[in-house]
């Protein structure tokens, strides 16, 4: 089952890509919108339920913003919650995310497993970066707020990464830019883990609305019915979220 979530106001909600912390709006609001695109997922048969700790990703956000150094992210807050509610939801023990930058991306996703907004312990949470100075800047930030060790960034190509991960790929995340290859590398890295990916596991490719055009080969593909069993186009921003479950 393919479909779309769309908030009223996708196209006014913008932020300051050098302020991510600020808010652009009542906390109540995000909350809303967001759970308004969880319901549009569990509809969809994407998610089993809804429910996730609020006060948990709270104290995530304020964990990230006191500790992290970001220079500058796309991620609006929206999209911050709606990431880890999902893995909060989903609770993957493998989750790799690819293309992560300073590593804003991969802690939301990450920060349902591990520091202060925790909800289940997971067993591998990597983000892979291939710009070695990125990634060294990644880790350092992951590991003021993790110091299990659960959650890491791999300095590597993410598709080269995937292609070599032992055990079953839970929650994939693309953010991958890609360099020469340009955003259509989300198809290569979806393509190099799908063997290993079981059923029910998802993709959450960033970037479904403002690069809809550079990723329709990779939007084809999730939106196959033979190859995941509902893609979702989540516009709560934007950017956009395509969520796909095999
Ligand atoms: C545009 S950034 C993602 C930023 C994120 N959307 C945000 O708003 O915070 C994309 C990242 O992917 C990385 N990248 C590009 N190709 C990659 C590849 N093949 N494997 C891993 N990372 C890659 C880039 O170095 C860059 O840091």
């Amino acid at each position: 089952m393919n479909g779309e979530f769309r908030a009223p106001d996708w196209e006014r909600y913008r932020m300051d890509y050098r302020d991510p912390h600020r808010a652009l709006e009542a906390l109540e609001e995000e909350i809303a919108v967001v759970d308004a695109a969880l319901t549009a997922l569990r509809q969809a048969g994407v998610l089993p339920h809804t429910r996730y700790e609020k006060s948990n990703m709270l104290a995530h956000r304020r964990a990230v913003r006191e500790l992290f150094e970001i220079p500058w992210t796309a991620i609006t807050p929206r999209m911050q919650r709606l990431l880890y509610a999902i893995n909060a939801i989903l609770q993957p023990q493998n989750m790799i995310a690819a293309g992560v930058f300073c590593g804003y991306t991969f802690i939301s996703n990450a920060g349902a497993a591990v520091g202060p907004g925790a909800c289940y312990a997971a067993q591998n949470l990597i983000g892979v970066e291939i710009r070695p100075e990125e990634a060294e800047r990644a880790e350092r930030n992951v590991r003021h707020i993790d110091s299990t060790g659960v959650a890491r960034i791999a300095a590597d190509d993410a598709v080269n990464f995937v292609k070599h991960f032992q055990g079953p790929i839970d929650l994939l995340y693309l953010d991958a830019d890609g360099g020469a290859r340009g955003k259509g590398i989300y198809l290569e890295i979806t393509e190099a883990g799908y063997d290993r990916m079981p059923s029910g596991s998802v993709v959450l490719a960033h970037n479904s609305v403002n690069m809809a055009a550079s990723l329709k080969h990779y939007l084809d593909f999730v939106r196959d019915p033979a190859n995941f069993r509902a893609s979702v186009n989540i516009i709560v921003d934007s950017e956009g979220l395509e969520v796909s479950s095999k």
